[in-house]
């Protein structure tokens, strides 16, 4: 499974990619709007630190726009998958930007009914949004295992990208359905890394060598 952070702060992004763990990054207009940064130059600094998929979102609300935008998104480096949001205008977005060769990540995705017209006009990517669907006590971890379902009854080619996601479990079970992608913020990643047993199993194993030097000495 690949994993993706889900940042626009590239501090972040550079402290985790030299790990060896990410595969891309996720932005959105709402994590853009935090950083004291142009938007573009930072989306091209992000893709030069990550050399992956980088998904920058257009915030046009009628497909000639987004078509527009995803264009001049698409200018700003090979990286870049122009992400739209789900509706008539975005997957008629999604169908033209395709049909350029513009890979897009439709986004907002809720339902698999949503997901399976997003792969129908050639989505690369769809993000279905976890922690949000949790948040209104319904399971968004069953609705990503019926686009998994779904994508691989007709072997669909669009990769389902698990988003909004709010902590370590939402990753495991993501990997344990078989989605292709998880994007998880800085923390989650932070999350992934720890567990007591490992430090009590190194604090352990340092202080036994220690003991032992100081026995021969
Ligand atoms: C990423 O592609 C999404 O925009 C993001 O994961 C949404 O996360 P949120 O629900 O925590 O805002």
């Amino acid at each position: 499974m690949k994993l993706f952070i889900d940042s626009g702060h590239l501090p972040d992004i550079a402290a985790l990619v030299p790990l060896g763990i990410i595969d891309g990054v996720t932005t959105n207009p709402s994590l853009l709007a935090k950083e004291d940064a142009n938007p573009s130059d930072l989306l091209k600094q992000i893709c030069d630190t990550v050399q992956g998929p980088v998904s920058a979102e257009v915030v046009a609300t009628d497909s000639e726009g987004m078509i527009r935008e995803g264009r001049e998104l698409a200018r700003i480096d090979d990286h870049i998958v122009v992400k739209v949001p789900f509706g008539k205008a975005g997957v008629t977005a999604c169908r033209a930007l395709t049909a350029e060769d513009i890979r897009v990540n439709v986004t907002l995705i809720f339902s698999p009914t949503q997901a399976l017209l997003a792969a129908k006009v050639g989505a690369a990517y769809v993000s279905p949004f976890v922690g949000r669907l949790d948040d209104i006590a319904t399971s968004g971890l069953d609705v990503v295992g019926q686009i998994v379902e779904i994508y691989d009854n007709y072997e669909f080619l669009t990769e389902v990208l698990v988003a909004s996601v709010r902590g370590p479990m939402h990753l495991v079970e993501a990997a344990r359905l078989g989605a292709d992608i998880c994007t998880c913020p800085p923390a989650v990643i932070e999350a992934a890394f720890e567990h007591p047993l490992t430090d009590i199993g190194l604090e352990r194993f340092l202080k036994d060598w220690e003991q032992a030097r100081a026995a021969r000495a």
